[in-house]
């Protein structure tokens, strides 16, 4: 039988699949095709984990915004699998026994983007690894999380425009970040630290050309979280929140840390562009 295929329609989604990370992932119309990019972000997260100074062991990590279920099902493979499927053997070297037992948290808005993810995470064998949740952001997420990881729509609505006809067949639910395509980040590091353990990290992926006002939302609202609900109280009060000042009589160990989130690095793409976010939440 002969289909007919809408012009432009990304070849993706006439195949069905993806590769991404080394794996293969369903997609269609319904979810993001995962962009190479983005493996970055994977990497970064594997690193912080594995690194000679993770102190993090059984890891709790919620992915947000999930999509086809890449970014988390990549992880899980690659952190929790005893052995890695043949197909990835290339691109993913032997596991330790640090991380095993990571526990992740998969949300999205679309209900039909959880069932690709759903699906995605049976066909690479991580199926009872994930908790896959239908949230607004973290409307409908409990818990505490040592990572909380977002690759959000960041597309802003000017831009809309000079993107190719292929782009524009992807979800627009996938692709609109608001006005300015901040609208996600501004909401994420607004609510993550209710949800982040002391010193763990939010790690997002951004667009080209974001990174200096990505800064300005995480230190400003880093900033506004710590201060939620302290609307009538006095100067030194605010200072002491936002961890400017040392509360009076509070011992002087040498050492103080400011309270909030501070960016701990940015990880450039294969094109040399700033595309990975590292933030850690320090309360
Ligand atoms: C840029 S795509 C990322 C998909 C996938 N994580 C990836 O890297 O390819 C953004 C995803 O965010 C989801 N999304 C949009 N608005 C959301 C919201 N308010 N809360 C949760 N997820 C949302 C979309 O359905 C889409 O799957």
């Amino acid at each position: 039988m002969i289909k007919t295929v809408e012009p432009h329609t990304p070849l993706q989604y006439i195949m069905g699949k993806e590769k991404f990370f080394g794996l293969d992932f369903m997609v269609n119309e319904h979810v993001l095709i995962p962009r190479p990019e983005t493996e970055v972000l994977v990497d970064m997260v594997i690193e912080l984990l594995r690194g000679p100074q993770s102190a993090v062991h059984s890891p709790r990590i919620l992915d947000l915004c999930t999509g086809s279920g890449n970014i988390a099902i990549s992880l899980m493979v690659r952190l929790n699998s005893p052995s890695m499927p043949s197909k990835a053997k290339g691109r993913v070297e032997a596991l330790t026994k640090t991380n095993s037992c990571c526990k992740m948290v998969a949300s999205d808005i679309s209900q039909n983007a959880l069932e690709i993810a759903r699906s995605n995470a049976r066909l690479n064998g991580v199926s009872d690894d994930i908790s896959f949740i239908k949230s607004d952001l973290f409307k409908d997420i409990s818990g505490e999380f040592d990572f909380i990881i977002s690759n959000p729509p960041y597309i802003a609505w000017y831009e809309f425009e000079t993107l190719q006809k292929e782009v524009l067949k992807e979800p627009m639910l996938a692709l609109d970040g608001g006005l300015d395509g901040l609208d996600f980040y501004r909401r994420i590091f607004l609510e993550a630290p209710r949800y982040l353990k002391h010193g763990g990290y939010c790690v997002v992926e951004i667009g080209f050309g974001q990174l200096p006002a990505i800064k300005d939302i995480v230190e400003q609202k880093s900033r506004d979280s710590s201060l939620r609900g302290a609307n009538e109280v006095s100067d030194e009060a605010i200072s002491l929140k936002a961890g400017l000042l040392r509360p009076s009589g509070a011992r002087n160990d040498g050492i103080h840390k400011r309270k909030g989130f501070e960016i701990l690095k940015v990880i450039p793409d294969q094109y040399g562009i700033d595309r990975v976010v590292v933030a850690q939440w320090i309360n």
